[in-house]
């Protein structure tokens, strides 16, 4: 028995110098202390013993077994430390490493100039009011005073999607529909996409425009300018002033151009005014009789003024961006110049 024990013993600690993980721990159980293990089957082979040196073989195999055991305890604690050790090195957190930055993203010069405009009239009292992009012929000209078959028709390239159904050429569809629900006095700005068939470093067939309409008693033209002054000198500088020049749409009578006085040159000419020392900014009007009987209202009690803003001619003014297509192109380098 003492031989046995003597080999059992070194067998034993041969083994345990290799266990390293918890699979070595497991295995090194199952070989020795298990109820199939050596160690445990040394009560077993007691009955080969002869009686009288029984009770001293026990007493042995006992103490073998509880220092054993104490040695499975020894490793199991050691593996559990050195276990908790390499998870709290993999976990560490270097807290002087600078941290990850998150990107934010910015309004498209677009949006900025929308919100923009829509803060100084909002401050006016405006409304703002949205149309539909697909519009029947009937809103989009001939409500506007642009019977079928007028040569005006020419002036807006239009995408037709059928038979008197076209992609709105102007937000001005939103006059009628404005009119078309709401008593004067009115006040609104109809912001929205627009689409003409014209594509150039200037024009592109999607663009977007901002529409105004007051109607009330006693409206005229000089409130058009009076208002459009307060606008552009909110948008460009307080220095600017507007020059209103004759021009034509069938929607307004009389019609006029709005040009403000260069803000890049003062007015002294530089090559953004085309060294005339005006930019022109807008179309408007004073709103044409017949757009007003068109609706119901009577032009002998009303009248009242209409404006367009290109938004994308008031961007590329503002920002010095001489590509529209810059505007739908989505390059990050244009984008990210708008973050403030
Ligand atoms: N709808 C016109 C255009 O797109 C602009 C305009 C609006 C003119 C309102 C007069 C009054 O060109």
């Amino acid at each position: 028995m003492e031989e046995k024990i003597a080999a059992l013993r070194a067998e034993l600690e041969a083994d345990r110098a290799a266990v390293h993980t918890k699979e070595d721990l497991s295995a090194f159980w199952q070989k020795y202390l298990s109820k199939n293990g050596s160690v445990t089957g040394l009560t077993k082979s007691l009955r080969d013993v002869p009686k009288e040196e029984r009770p001293a073989a026990g007493k042995t195999i006992n103490a073998f077994k509880v220092w054993a055991e104490g040695e499975y305890q020894a490793l199991s604690a050691e593996i559990e430390k050195a276990e908790l050790a390499a998870r709290n090195k993999a976990e560490t957190v270097d807290i002087t490493l600078p941290g990850t930055r998150r990107e934010t993203g910015a309004l498209h010069p677009i949006t900025r100039v929308k919100n923009e405009i829509i803060d100084v009239f909002a401050g006016m009292g405006f409304e703002i009011f949205e149309g539909p992009e697909i519009e029947d012929d009937d809103h989009n000209f001939t409500r506007l005073n642009v019977p079928k078959n007028h040569p005006a028709r020419d002036m807006q390239d239009t995408f037709y999607v059928a038979e008197d159904i076209v992609l709105r050429t102007h937000t001005s569809p939103g006059q009628i529909r404005t009119m078309d629900t709401h008593k004067p006095p009115i006040k609104v700005l109809v912001p929205g996409r627009v689409f003409r068939s014209d594509s150039d470093a200037t024009h592109s067939p999607m663009f977007h425009q901002m529409e105004g309409l007051v109607v009330d008693r006693g409206i005229t033209l000089c409130d058009l300018q009076g208002m459009l002054d307060k606008f552009v000198q909110a948008l460009f500088g307080a220095d600017v002033r507007t020059r209103l020049r004759p021009s034509y749409f069938p929607f307004t009578e009389p019609s006029v151009e709005v040009d403000v006085s260069c803000f890049e040159c003062g007015g002294k000419g530089c090559p953004l005014c085309k060294h005339t020392g005006w930019i022109e900014v807008l179309g408007g009007g004073v709103v044409h009789q017949n757009v007003l009987r068109n609706c119901g209202v009577d032009p002998e009690e009303y009248s009242g003024f209409a404006f367009g803003i290109g938004i994308e001619r008031i961007a590329m003014l503002k920002y010095g961006i001489n590509n529209i297509g810059l505007m739908t192109e989505n390059d990050l380098r244009f984008l990210k110049q708008f973050k403030d």
